[in-house]
């Protein structure tokens, strides 16, 4: 049983929090699937979003998340907010708590920007990402993902792809892949990875070479490039990204038969995937976005029915 405040980061948690998790978001997946199954369970309570960063999946999946579970849900929209009038983040929090909010799922650009709001609030706080730290739900809803698709983890080798140095993603499954027993290949170009990134889990590689990563993997996750937080350019341009790091067809020939193909999306189409991949029958990406819905009703359940 998950049994903390907070959902900051996959970081320090217990295999057993990470499988209560996705058992819960296996029943709601039902919920998501069948309307009928919708129960108000949350109605009593209450969410709000609060996005320093842009975001599609994330803030909608949420959204909705919480709509299907019946709570009452509003989105603080940061850029007409008083955040403009240079609030401080722990104002803003202790504001929202002040209106007897349950739950805060919260974006920003800085690493630790939720564990900072977390202890200064009494609602329950789920980080949405920070920074290049961690975005736990998108990890959980990956991991929920490879569960259905392949059964367990034991063993399974798990290639992540691209901009390793700035993906909280890449972190986030790192811890959570490596507790459940997977094995990690994180891959990029030399500027982008950090053999850093080898004490994150007991089972994690890192590697320059996409060939090694994606040998006999069961599952093939690209990343999003950022050159939004790249401060110089890690690569001469997004051909020769392409050319030497971009998932083809040809690559998925060096995976097991049978690969899943995976990304948290948005994926910048014939940069870290070709389209042939991205809509391969074996891309499962359109799943992981159904999966964020049930893993988010589980997180919110499990963390809002306390407020
Ligand atoms: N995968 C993900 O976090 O997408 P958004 O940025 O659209 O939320």
């Amino acid at each position: 049983m998950y049994n903390h405040k907070d959902l900051l980061g996959l970081r320090g948690l217990m295999k057993d929090d990470i499988l209560s998790i996705l058992d819960n978001a296996r029943l709601m997946k039902k919920r998501v699937e069948n309307p009928s199954l919708r129960s108000p369970s949350l109605e009593r309570h209450s969410a709000v979003t609060l996005f320093y960063e842009c975001s599609t999946r994330t803030r909608m999946s949420f959204t909705m998340a919480a709509e299907y579970l019946g709570m009452r849900i509003n989105d603080l929209g940061v850029s007409a907010s008083s955040v403009q009038k240079g609030e401080r983040l722990i104002d803003t929090g202790k504001t929202l708590d002040a209106m007897g909010v349950s739950v805060m799922i919260m974006r920003h650009n800085l690493t630790g920007a939720a564990h900072l709001l977390a202890k200064h609030v009494r609602a329950a706080v789920i980080n949405g990402g920070d920074g290049c730290n961690e975005h736990p739900t998108q990890a959980l809803l990956d991991m929920f993902t490879i569960a259905e698709k392949k059964g367990g983890f034991d063993g399974l080798k798990v290639a992540i792809i691209g901009d390793i140095i700035h993906s909280r993603v890449a972190r986030s499954n790192a811890f959570g892949l490596s507790a459940l027993g997977a094995r990690v290949f994180l891959a990029g170009p030399p500027t982008l990875i950090s053999r850093h990134f080898e004490r994150l889990g007991p089972s994690v590689t890192v590697t320059d070479s996409v060939n090694e990563a994606v040998r006999d993997a069961d599952v093939i996750m690209g990343l999003r490039v950022q050159l939004e937080r790249q401060k110089a350019a890690a690569f001469p341009d997004l051909r020769e990204y392409a050319r030497f790091y971009g998932i083809t067809a040809e690559i998925l020939e060096m995976a097991k038969p049978g690969a899943l193909i995976m990304h948290p999306a948005p994926v910048n189409r014939g940069v870290e995937m070709t389209s042939e991949v991205i809509d391969h029958d074996r891309s499962v990406i359109n799943e992981q976005v159904t999966n964020g819905v049930a893993v988010r009703m589980a997180v919110l359940e499990m963390l809002g029915a306390r407020g």
